[in-house]
C-alpha cells in the first residue's frame, strides 16, 4: 500500500513526531583505547574528506520503502533525522592520561600518515580522570583516577563531569558509550535489583558494583542514553532498566558484534535455514592489543566467553532441532599474542553434517582488524541512541532491542530471549525506522506482485 493510500485509522496511529537533531551532539566515552580512538579519528578523517565511513549503516546504508516497483531507496541518514558528523563533539574518561592522538598512536590501529593529518584535533580530546579499580580489570594499572569516599561519591563526580561537558562543549544532547576494558565476570545480586538498593550499596562500597556501573548510573541519572560495547553487566541490570525508563534515557548493549562472532551470526543462520546439522564449532583467536592483554586474565575472559558462547545456542535452537543441534561442542579461545597488535586472526573449524548424517568441515580464517570493525558500530550506536532519545515512542521504553544488530549479547526485557541472527536483526532495525516514520513494514511476502 502506498503511503498516500493509507487509511485514516492507520494515519492516526502514526507515532508522535521525532524532534529534529538541532545543535551539537556530545559523545562521552569511558575507555579511550583502540576502539574509541579509531572511532573519533575516523569521524574526523571523514569530516575532512580523507576517508570514507565504510561499515556504517547510518552513513552509507539505504532503506527500501514501499513496494519493490516503487524504486524508493533513500539513504538512512536522510530518512530519519540523525545528528550530522560535523555536529559531533567528544570527550571521555581513562585511567591513563594520554590525549587521543597519543592513545591512537599507542593503539597502533591507524597509520601515522592519517593520524598526523588530524593531530591538531585529536590532541585536544583529553580524558577526564576515570572511575577505575584494579579489582575489576586486573591487567591494568592506570593512575589518572578519581578519588572519593565511596562509590556514590564517585558517581556524583561523574555526574558533575557530564554537566560540565554539556556546558563547556555547548552540546544540546549527550550520549555515553562504554568502550572501556572488559571487567571481571560478575552476576547480578540484591544490590542491583532497584535504584534504592543500588544507591545504598554504592554508599557501602558493595563489591558487586563495578566502575562501568557507576558511569551507567551517573549517565541515566542525568537522562543521558548509555550503550555498552563490552560484555560487562553494566546496564544489563534491573536498576538500570528502572532508571532508563524513569529518566527517558535509552540503553543498549552488550559487547560489539565484530570479527568472529559476526561471522558466526552470518554462517549459523544459513546452516539452520538449510537444516544442516552441527557437530562442533571450535573458535580460536590470537590478538595482541591491550584488549587481548586484559582478556588474558581469566576473570575478564570469563565475561567475554559467556558473551561469545550464547550466540550459537540462541540461533540454532537445539530444543526445536535436537537431532541437528542437540549435541554440538562449542569452544572459544582467545590467546594474547603481542606481535599481532590490533590485527586479530580468528580461526574457526566447523564440523557440520548433511544428508544421511555425512560429515563435512568448514574452515574460516578471518584476518580481521578489530577496531576497524568496531568503529562504525560505535558511530551508528551513538547516532541511533540520540535518535531514540528524540523519539517519543522510544525514549521511555528502556532497552532498545532494535539495536541488537550491533551486539554479541543483545539486551532484552526479562523473559524474552535475544535475537542473534544478523539478518533478522537487520530487518528489525530497518522495520523500526520504517515504523517510526509511518512507512509500511516490509515482510518480503511479495505475493501482491503476482495478483
Ligand atoms: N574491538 C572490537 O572488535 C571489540 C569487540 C567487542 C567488544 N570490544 C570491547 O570494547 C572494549 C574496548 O576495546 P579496545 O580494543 O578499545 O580496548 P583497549 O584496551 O584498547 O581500550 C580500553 C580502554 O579502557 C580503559 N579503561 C579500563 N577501565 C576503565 C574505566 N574504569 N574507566 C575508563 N576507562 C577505562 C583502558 O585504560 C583502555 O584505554 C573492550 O571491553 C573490548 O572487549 C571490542
Amino acid at each position: 500500500m502506498a503511503k498516500s493510500q493509507k487509511s485514516a485509522q492507520e494515519k492516526q496511529q502514526e507515532p508522535a513526531k521525532i524532534q529534529p537533531a538541532k545543535g551539537k551532539l556530545g559523545i562521552m566515552i569511558p575507555g579511550m583505547g583502540a576502539v574509541a580512538t579509531t572511532f573519533v579519528a575516523g569521524v574526523e578523517a571523514v569530516r575532512k574528506g580523507l576517508a570514507r565511513p565504510i561499515g556504517s549503516l547510518t552513513q552509507m546504508g539505504t532503506i527500501r520503502l514501499g513496494r519493490r516497483t516503487e524504486g524508493r531507496f533513500p539513504q538512512v541518514k536522510e530518512f530519519v533525522p540523525l545528528a550530522a558528523l560535523d555536529d559531533l563533539v567528544f570527550t571521555g574518561w581513562d585511567p591513563f592520561d594520554d590525549d587521543m592522538y597519543t592513545a591512537a598512536k599507542k593503539a597502533g590501529v591507524l597509520e601515522n600518515e592519517m593520524l598526523d593529518k588530524i593531530k591538531p584535533f585529536l590532541s585536544t580530546v583529553k580524558p577526564r580522570p576515570a572511575v577505575f579499580d584494579r579489582n575489576y580489570v586486573k591487567k591494568l594499572d592506570g593512575h589518572h583516577v578519581k578519588k572519593g569516599k565511596n562509590k556514590m561519591d564517585l558517581a556524583e563526580q561523574v555526574r558533575a563531569d557530564i554537566q560540565d561537558f554539556k556546558k563547556t562543549s555547548g552540546a544540546s544532547r549527550l550520549v555515553i558509550m562504554w568502550c572501556g576494558s572488559t571487567e571481571i565476570f560478575l552476576q547480578p545480586t540484591a544490590a542491583h535489583q532497584s535504584v534504592k538498593a543500588f544507591e545504598k550499596a554504592m554508599q557501602q562500597n558493595d563489591e558487586g558494583i563495578a566502575p562501568s556501573m557507576i558511569y551507567a548510573y551517573a549517565s541515566l541519572m542525568e537522562g543521558v542514553p548509555f550503550a555498552n560495547g563490552a560484555p560487562n553487566l553494566t546496564v544489563d541490570l534491573p536498576v538500570m532498566l528502572e532508571l532508563s525508563r524513569k529518566n527517558d534515557a535509552p540503553i543498549c548493549g552488550k559487547d560489539f558484534k565484530t570479527g568472529q562472532t559476526l561471522m558466526k551470526t552470518i554462517l549459523a543462520p544459513g546452516f539452520k535455514a538449510r537444516l544442516l546439522g552441527l557437530a562442533g564449532w571450535f573458535s580460536t583467536n590470537i590478538l595482541g592489543n591491550r584488549d587481548g592483554e586484559v582478556l588474558d586474565d581469566p576473570g575478564s575472559f570469563k565475561t567475554k566467553e559467556e558473551s561469545k558462547l550464547s550466540v550459537l545456542e540462541h540461533i540454532l535452537q537445539p530444543d526445536l532441532y535436537p537431532e541437528l543441534y542437540g549435541k554440538f561442542t562449542h569452544k572459544v579461545r582467545i590467546n594474547y599474542y603481542p606481535p599481532r597488535g590490533d590485527n586479530k586472526e580468528g580461526w574457526d573449524n566447523i564440523d557440520i553434517f548433511g544428508w544421511l548424517g555425512y560429515p563435512m568441515q568448514i574452515k574460516v580464517d578471518f584476518l580481521c582488524r578489530d577496531s576497524i570493525l568496531a568503529a562504525p558500530i560505535v558511530l551508528d550506536l551513538v547516532l541511533f541512541l540520540d535518535l531514540a532519545k528524540r523519539t517519543p515512542e522510544l525514549r521511555g521504553i528502556g532497552i532498545q532491542e532494535w539495536l541488537s544488530f550491533y551486539f554479541k549479547s543483545p539486551m532484552t526485557v526479562p523473559g524474552l530471549y535475544p535475537e542473534h541472527d544478523l539478518f533478522i536483526q537487520s530487518m528489525k532495525l530497518k522495520n523500526t525506522l520504517r515504523h517510526l516514520k509511518g512507512e509500511e513494514l516490509i515482510t518480503h511476502l511479495g505475493l501482491e506482485y503476482y495478483d
